[in-house]
């Protein structure tokens, strides 16, 4: 579907409930399917890849109900999941893949994990192999590189795993199959990444130890059903904050959003970018909430790069957006991952972005952006990456003309309301 914008001179007002974080709604239903009794979720994202995870749980045997706010999940534990009589078909999501793979590791039953075109070309050979190591029977293309991959779970031992790479998904995966290995498990990050799985494991009455990246997780814990309340997406709320403090005139207000301190890099380079940006911090919960008030302001170039990276990767693509309208040369390092996301994000972003008149160019492990520069209308495409269609939606209000975008359906991934939360902050002038 190619979808069309034209935006002149607008101006964003108002404020926007941006949808549930979608990692956490994916380890709700894990959790919520894993623990014994009900599981209540509020706040859910029914975007496309947390549907995949729901679907791929009820095939396994677990009861989920969907009512207008809330999920309802029927938990069985570890041991009452079931072989799947179908394929389990994980979208677009490598969340679910990943950390589904980590469940499945120690599960007596045979299944197989699929996905569309993107996941099929994801590296998984980095959560196959330590999950081999600890005694799971893998496979898929190219060694279990790739899906299609086959597994069939068993008995498995604990390892003391140091991570080659900062991934919030291969942690998760192993403390999923650490879970259910006899004896503790230890896992060292090379940077912290986000820890909506250790903090969920906590909530839902279990423990894990971290001393600096050192993560240890006991096998054979119970959890018990809970209920689960699911903060707004700081990478959702990311574009409407890119666009408030780019789009001259504007002052938006975003609620309730997710600002656990793993996740909130964008705020940082929001702030260090010079942006006027206000943060209401609410009581603490499970998980840290704010109400976030962007205005527009003139902006400056940063260098991003290091430790910050893992709090802000998938955000990568609309801080790129934001660095073409600032002051001087932004340099982005040490974001290789972003080859291997939903699409290679480094080529999707410089290419894309290059067709509305930005002064970008790609880097071995980033990119550079020389502001401020111009944007002007064309024709993009999202490259099926639900990301990259909504940088470049905002891109359209920041070009006064008309941005034709291919593939726009592929938002309904992770903010199937986007469109129109963005018309209803958009004052046309
Ligand atoms: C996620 C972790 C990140 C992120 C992805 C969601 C998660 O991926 O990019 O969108 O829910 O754990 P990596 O762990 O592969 O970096």
């Amino acid at each position: 579907m190619i979808h069309s914008l034209f935006f002149q001179n607008p101006v964003l007002k108002g404020s926007i409930k941006v949808p549930g974080d979608k990692s956490i709604s994916h380890r709700s239903i894990m959790f919520g399917a894993l623990a014994h009794g009900k599981t209540t979720v509020t706040g859910f994202l029914k975007g496309d890849d947390c549907l995949s995870t729901i679907k791929c749980f009820r095939s396994m045997g677990v009861q989920i109900d969907e009512k207008d706010d809330e999920i309802v999940i029927h938990g069985v534990g570890f041991q009452g999941l079931e072989e799947p009589k179908d394929v389990l078909d994980v979208g677009n999501s490598g969340t679910t893949t990943r950390l589904l793979l980590g469940i499945l590791a120690g599960l007596p039953f045979h299944s197989v994990v699929i996905g569309d075109d993107s996941i099929a070309t994801r590296p998984m050979r980095r959560v196959t192999d330590p999950l081999k190591q600890m005694g799971a029977n893998i496979d898929g293309r190219e060694n279990g590189q790739y899906t299609p991959i086959s597994i069939r779970g068993g008995k498995l031992s604990p390892i003391e795993f140091v991570m080659p790479l900062a991934s919030a998904q291969l942690k998760s995966a192993i403390i999923f199959a650490g879970l259910q290995a006899e004896g503790a498990t230890t896992i060292i990050e090379p940077e912290k990444t986000r820890d909506h799985t250790e903090r969920m494991i906590k909530h839902f009455g279990g423990s894990i130890k971290r001393e600096h990246n050192r993560l240890t997780i006991e096998g054979g814990q119970q959890f018990k059903g809970q209920t689960v309340q699911v903060p707004g997406d700081i990478s959702s709320a990311a574009f409407f904050l890119a666009a408030g403090a780019a789009v001259k005139g504007s002052e938006l207000m975003l609620t309730d959003v997710g600002v656990n301190p793993t996740r909130d890099g964008m705020i940082d380079v929001l702030i260090k970018m010079g942006a006027d940006l206000t943060i209401h911090t609410e009581e603490e919960k499970a998980e840290p909430v704010a109400n976030l008030l962007i205005k527009s302001s003139q902006l400056k170039a940063i260098d991003i790069g290091g430790s910050i990276i893992p709090k802000l990767i998938d955000e990568i693509p609309i801080i790129a957006l934001l660095a073409t309208q600032a002051n001087g040369t932004t340099t982005i390092r040490n974001a290789e991952e972003l080859k291997v996301k939903e699409t290679n994000r480094i080529d999707a972003v410089v290419q894309e972005l290059k067709k509305l008149g930005a002064d970008i160019e790609a880097t071995e492990d980033g990119m550079k952006i020389h502001g401020p520069a111009p944007l002007h209308g064309g024709r993009v495409s999202s490259r099926g990456d639900h990301r990259i269609g909504m940088m470049l939606a905002v891109a359209s209000l920041l070009t006064g003309e008309e941005v034709q975008i291919e593939n726009f359906e592929a938002i309904s991934v992770s903010y199937p309301d986007f469109l129109s939360h963005l018309e209803t902050i958009t004052n046309n002038q």
